[in-house]
């Protein structure tokens, strides 16, 4: 979704903003634009189109400043124009804003503006912004009168503003991710860490309400009331280089290959080496005392992960339910014996959020696993449990996936050890075994570069659909949303019990199924397969080589040997590999896939 950058510094910044614009592009977009101070005036380039574009047009133009925003626009209101691209201007072009969110009072607005003799350029809810703000300016100095501009707005936003003349960006948040990157004589905002993390690993998040006004050498926060805001900085554990391809084609395929690196971290020090319960320092034996049912929400594959969680919970013994984020509405009952567990990767997903009010406004206990420390997940629930797998860049989700199972793994044992007095589970330390070992496993997977010839076998087909049962059939809908996302082929994930209940009608010898299996129970998915082969469909199996499913399938993606309830982790990672070498093999846009964005900060 749209990126704000922002940089405020003394010496030309042209590189730095144009650079943070390429680190924002994998939140997915369709146009970009800069605005610059150059103590002349203020300069605007934007254009509908790829970053690259606007770096030659900014290039032609000449244009340099100091102090300067600029935007990645995922578009909502209006089409991808030139016209509609961010930085937006008031009728006398002396303010420029950048903005990400949804101004829901823009219509009225609009109209009242217009009514005061204001020029309108654009479709978009942003343009009232720098027109209010103008409008402030003929009654108030450029702080005030940006906080009277944003006391008119209702809706979600992140805004970055100047004013010509100004030394200075003016910066407001509500609902939209805006984080402050404290530099060696510079500052920057933006809408994530990794569009500054180059440059600097020192952060403020502002939190809702709050104002700011950033010079050169002065940062000046305070809520929207105007009271003044003291907030120390923290330092970000990103490495800079994780925001690169290090060598690999994609992100995507280095997130993939990556992902023992990611495990061991999430894994690290929360496995005690003897006991049978996880050491989890947030979250000591006894915190989840009293919970009586445990609710998941989440999107897209973190909602796979969720439900994952969900069943290993049912499986100790404790009811859990994984409820798609945007479905979650009032009728759901919650109380304060609701444990609501909110699983996302940014932490800024509106509907997640949207989901984690509602479970606050019932009263229910909250807890946030995501990947972002300081995002507005783990600021809003109660507690958060951090997956730790990096910055993920690839607009697919892979290496987080994993780690959000591990890490709602090892919350699951915690929760249901404190629901029972002591660990449900039949053998914990064989789970804590095998889960130390999970990051060769996964790197043994990697090493068989099996994948793309199965990728090659199929390619062409009509339809790819992905079943499985129990723990197999989140992996089976996340491998099928993975396919469809980064190939543009047709692809679904079953229940493997549900084929002959409707999908069967579909299957063909051109609609090959991948079919997992773990080693749990999964017997009855052999049957399921065979009533598809059966009916001319390819069988892939993915398992444990020596499955019984192997003695019936056309081709095999194999795994290691594992747990039961870690066994589709790894062949999650053989349908991550599939998804990408099928994409590749198309020509793709494997990190960006057309119309979707990283972070989908829209309801
Ligand atoms: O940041 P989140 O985990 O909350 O994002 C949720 C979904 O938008 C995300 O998982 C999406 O489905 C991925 N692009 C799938 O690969």
């Amino acid at each position: 979704m749209c990126g704000i950058i922002a940089r405020i510094g003394a010496d030309d910044g042209v590189d730095r903003l144009l650079g943070g614009l390429e680190r924002l592009e994998y939140r997915g977009y369709d146009s970009a634009g800069i605005a610059v101070e150059n103590g002349v005036g203020l300069a605007v380039q934007k254009c509908s189109g790829q970053v690259n574009e606007l770096k030659e047009s900014v290039s032609d133009s000449g244009i340099y400043g100091g102090i300067g925003i600029g935007h990645t626009r995922w578009s909502t209101h209006g089409p991808p124009t030139d016209d509609n691209a961010h930085p937006h201007t008031d009728s006398s072009g002396d303010v420029a804003v950048v903005h990400n969110g949804v101004i829901d009072n823009h219509a009225e607005l609009r109209e009242e503006l217009k009514a005061e003799g204001r020029e309108f350029t654009s479709d978009t809810d942003t343009e009232v912004i720098p027109h209010l703000f103008e409008r402030h300016l003929e009654d108030h100095a450029p702080e005030e009168a940006f906080r009277e501009a944003v006391r008119d707005l209702d809706g979600s936003y992140a805004i970055a503003a100047m004013v010509e003349g100004e030394d200075a960006v003016f910066a407001a948040r509500r609902g939209s991710p805006l984080v402050l990157g404290v530099g060696d004589g510079e500052y920057f905002l933006a809408s994530d860490v990794p569009a500054f993390l180059e440059h600097t690993d020192e952060v403020v998040y502002f939190e809702d309400d709050e104002v700011g006004v950033i010079r050169p050498d002065d940062v000046e926060l305070s809520t929207l009331a105007g009271e003044p805001v003291e907030r120390s900085s923290e330092i970000v554990s990103w490495d800079p280089e994780e925001t690169g391809k290090g060598g690999y084609d994609h992100f995507m395929r280095k997130e993939i290959e990556t992902q023992n690196t990611s495990l061991t971290n999430a894994i690290q020090g929360r496995i005690d080496d003897e006991g049978e319960e996880p050491d989890l320092d947030d979250f000591p034996a006894g915190t989840f005392e009293g919970v009586e049912r445990v609710q998941f929400v989440a999107c897209g594959t973190s909602f796979h992960a969720a439900k994952y969680g969900a069943q290993l919970l049912n499986k100790a013994g404790v009811a859990a339910q994984a409820f798609r984020a945007s479905e979650y509405d009032d009728a759901i009952p919650v109380d304060s014996d609701t444990l609501v567990v909110a699983v996302t990767q940014s932490g800024e997903t509106a509907d997640t959020l949207g989901a984690l009010d509602r479970a606050t406004a019932g009263r229910a206990r909250t807890v946030a696993v995501t990947n972002v420390v300081g995002s507005s997940a783990a600021r809003e629930a109660d507690d958060a449990l951090f997956i730790r797998a990096g910055p993920e860049i690839g607009v697919a989700a892979t290496k987080t996936f994993s780690s959000q199972v591990v890490a709602l793994s090892l919350l699951a044992h915690r929760i249901s050890a404190d629901a029972a007095g002591d660990s449900p589970w039949d053998d914990p330390r064989a789970y804590y075994d095998e889960l130390k070992r999970l990051p060769d496993h996964v790197q043994t997977v990697l090493d068989r570069e099996i994948a793309e010839g199965v990728a090659d076998d199929y390619l062409g087909s009509d339809a790819f659909f992905f079943i499985g049962r129990g723990l197999a059939y989140p992996v089976a809908i996340e491998g099928a949303l993975k396919f469809k996302e980064i190939t543009y082929e047709h692809a679904e994930g079953f229940a493997a019990g549900e084929l002959k209940h409707g999908p069967l009608a579909l299957v063909t010898p051109q609609t090959p199924i991948f079919t997992v299996v773990t080693g749990g129970e999964d017997e009855t998915t052999v049957t399921n397969a065979q009533e598809a082969q059966t009916r001319g469909a390819p069988i892939v199996a993915v398992s444990p080589a020596d499955h019984r499913i192997t003695d019936v399938a056309d081709a095999h993606l194999p795994i290691p040997d594992t747990h039961p309830d870690l066994a589709g982790l790894l062949a999650n990672v053989q349908l991550q590999l599939l998804s990408y070498h099928t994409a590749d093999s198309l020509g793709r846009s494997i990190d960006k896939p057309r119309n979707l964005a990283k972070s989908v900060t829209v309801e």
